[in-house]
């Protein structure tokens, strides 16, 4: 094995692993991952197929561009935006709760943030201090992991599980189990699943929002991947299906919606959160210890938002509000847009499984995982850091499962959105050089 040769120079990757400080690649960040393999691509000169980061790989919206470049002719630049939003972008943020969740909200209440990343910082800062006999959230795992690092970052506490195990009405008794004490104030989960692929169901939802409203607990909604369930069509406004949601079932919400994978928006950093009427209007006196109003909304806008960055950049507000506008009227299809993550899935998926992968969270309960952002890989008889580290070898990048909260440690997440359709022979090709570098015994087949 010493001696083989592999497409990426050995020594190269060595060398580079060993200056990264990186001691177990196991719980390696995307973003350390991402560091690594710029390194030792400028090294190597070779090209990579990426898919450690989840960068889209699709062209911002035009209808934002052009928007967002117009605001900045009209002179946004030199002016602070108002802490709650511009009022169109609230607007079209209403109407598109309305249009493609079905769900009524108050404009007021919908609030821009710098990417999801910030929205999901500002509930934990907020929801987690709303009452000091509590100790912060639990993750619905797999997950995105610098949400996690978010809750140390703050000190809050955290629990999680791995709700492939749980799912339909298997996840009541769990989820109870982890409610049952009264230390939870919040609870997260990405649905389209961000690393899995996993889509909660309304069974699975209804559950959740009636756990939320009996055991007082608010419910973090994370849709990064809004629509992205390509086995249905959610992108025709005000038409069902519409996108499941938690906030059907509980008014104990706030949804958090990313324009970066949606609307391939990802460089401006801008989402916004929908903050449910029941959850803006709270009170709590022991948000006093950190604001000086005891309401939730209250103290998320004029605390935490105003001591986490003064508001959201104006002319990405403008952006935001285009997109929004263009899809609510229909004049721009963004599902239809992002399939051709799904469609790029179902190509990679097989060059896998050709060359001795398996899928490691295969099954959306009874069916296949759908095709889209993310598909999760392991390979007999390695762990995810050992595999990782060979694929490196071989020009493949991706991250663990470890780092997610999975309990699945021989996987990795590979994200479909960076490689290009023109990578896919050179992926084939390292691929199946790494099958034939790696034979499986018959034994763990
Ligand atoms: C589940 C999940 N939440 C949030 C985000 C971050 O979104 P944003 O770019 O809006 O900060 C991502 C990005 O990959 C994600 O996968």
């Amino acid at each position: 094995m010493e001696n083989r040769q592999t497409p990426i120079d050995a020594d190269i990757v060595r060398r580079r692993l060993a200056a990264s400080g990186l001691n177990n690649l196991a719980q390696a960040s995307i973003r350390e991952i991402k560091k690594l393999v710029d390194q030792i691509e400028a090294d190597s000169g070779q090209k990579f197929v990426r898919m450690e980061m989840g960068i889209p790989g699709l062209p911002a919206l035009q209808v934002g561009v052009d928007a967002q470049i117009q605001a900045l002719k009209d002179g946004v630049a030199a002016i602070y935006p108002d802490i709650q939003g511009t009022a169109p972008l609230k607007r079209e943020v209403a109407r598109f709760a309305k249009l493609f969740l079905d769900l009524e909200v108050n404009p007021e209440y919908c609030i821009p943030t710098v990417g999801s990343m910030m929205g999901g910082m500002a509930c934990f800062l907020t929801v987690n201090r709303m009452w000091a006999d509590r100790e912060g959230t639990l993750f619905l795992d797999p997950g995105f992991p610098v949400q996690k690092q978010q809750c140390k970052l703050l000190g809050h506490g955290y629990r999680s599980f791995d709700m492939y195990e749980f799912r339909g009405p298997k996840l009541r008794a769990k989820l109870e189990s982890c409610l049952q004490d009264g230390k939870v104030s919040s609870i997260l989960y990405s649905s389209p699943n961000n690393p899995s692929w996993i889509c909660l169901t309304d069974e699975e939802l209804r559950i959740i929002g009636e756990l939320a409203t009996q055991y007082g607990v608010v419910v973090i909604e994370d849709l990064a991947y809004f629509g992205m369930d390509f086995r249905k069509d959610y992108g025709q406004p005000g038409q069902p299906p519409y996108q499941p949601t938690v906030a059907k079932y509980t008014n104990n919400f706030i949804l958090l919606i990313s324009s970066s994978k949606a609307f391939s928006y990802a460089g401006e950093r801008i989402g916004v959160m929908v903050v449910g009427d029941k959850v803006w209007t709270m009170r709590s006196p022991d948000l006093l210890r950190y604001y000086n109003s005891d309401q939730f909304g209250y103290a998320l806008l004029f605390g935490t938002i105003y001591g986490l960055s003064s508001g959201t950049s104006h002319s990405a507000q403008c952006a935001l509000a285009a997109m929004l506008k263009a899809v609510n009227d229909g004049t721009v299809d963004f599902v239809e847009i992002a399939r051709e993550y799904g469609e790029k899935a179902k190509v990679m998926k097989r060059l896998f499984l050709e060359s001795g992968f398996q899928i490691v969270y295969d099954k959306d309960l009874e069916q296949p995982v759908a095709d889209g952002f993310y598909f999760t890989i392991a390979y007999p008889g390695m762990q995810g850091a050992a595999l990782l580290s060979e694929l490196l070898h071989y020009g493949i990048s991706a991250i663990t499962l470890d780092t997610t909260g999975s309990e699945r440690t021989e996987g990795l997440r590979a994200c479909t959105s960076l490689i290009s359709r023109a990578q896919f022979p050179v992926l084939e090709e390292r691929l199946k050089r790494f099958h034939q570098d790696h034979p499986v015994a018959a034994a763990v087949r």
